[in-house]
């Protein structure tokens, strides 16, 4: 299997240490791979394996994506894959929602999704080969109440996403984005502790049940392979069938 992804000496980096990114942090090395890892929070990219090459970065400004690129880079020696694993949600109605809750989820979810990823796109576009998988979501496609700003980044990023895919397809870099439905991470175990929430969400999950962060690494792995160098521009949707009903 692993042979077959021929993910082993790949140089990756994974932006984002939370549930999600960690989960790949492991799976990529597990596969051979050489593994960097950013994220603003220390204690979280301490509790990765030793093997990945740890960088603080906060990815709401130009320079700290920059550098995080260009730092990870440097350490691996090149970059063939990125991992877009950074997010953040306030769950409040449209109406209660303040200026700086809506600028705050754009800057960490969407505008660091394209600051890493022209950081990453120019290196992977002078090599000639790269990868990059966005974390999208089911709430880029469905009309969750209270998720606005949530879901308009998850609807940027599928479109962010598709215009690299096409730009880049030239060059042997493909761009592609994962969309779980709810998985249980630092990111929703509060809200899905609230009482009732997690029997809803699971109701509504053809396969009856909430995903786990290893239901998500083979499919970033796939995408991450070289069996998937002619899929470009692709949301996967990874979420037991809920954007069937
Ligand atoms: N957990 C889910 O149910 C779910 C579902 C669909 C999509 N996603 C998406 O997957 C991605 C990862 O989510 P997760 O569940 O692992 O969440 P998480 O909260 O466990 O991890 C998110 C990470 O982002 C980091 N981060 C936040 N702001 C940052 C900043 N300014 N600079 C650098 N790092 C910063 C946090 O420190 C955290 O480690 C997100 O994009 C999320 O929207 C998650």
């Amino acid at each position: 299997m692993d042979n077959w992804l021929g993910l082993d000496g790949s140089r990756v980096l994974i932006a984002g240490a939370g549930g999600i990114g960690a989960a790949c942090a492991a799976a990529f090395t597990q596969a051979g791979a050489r593994v960097a890892a950013t994220d603003i929070d220390r204690p979280r990219l301490d509790e990765l394996g030793q093997e990945v090459h740890k960088i603080s970065a906060n990815v709401t400004t130009t320079e700290g994506c920059e550098e995080a690129v260009n730092t990870a880079a440097e350490a691996l020696g090149g970059l063939d894959i990125m991992v877009h694993a950074v997010g953040i949600n306030h769950r409040v109605p449209v109406l209660d929602t303040s200026d700086d809750d809506w600028q705050r989820t754009l800057d960490v979810n969407l505008s660091s999704a394209f600051r890493l990823g022209r950081a990453a796109g120019r290196l992977m576009v002078q090599a000639g080969y790269g990868r990059q998988i966005y974390c999208s979501s089911v709430s880029g496609l469905l009309a969750h109440p209270d998720h606005a700003p949530y879901a308009a980044t998850k609807g940027g990023i599928n479109q962010l996403m598709r215009v690299m895919a096409r730009e880049w397809a030239p060059s042997g870099v493909t761009v592609n984005a994962i969309a779980p439905g709810y998985v249980e991470t630092e990111l929703t175990r509060q809200h899905l502790d609230k009482p009732g929430v997690r029997g809803h969400y699971t109701s509504l999950v053809p396969a009856g049940r909430l995903g786990t962060v290893d239901d998500l690494t083979g499919s970033v792995l796939f995408l991450a392979s070289q069996q998937a160098a002619f899929i470009t521009g692709h949301v996967l949707y990874v979420d037991g069938g809920r954007t069937l009903v």
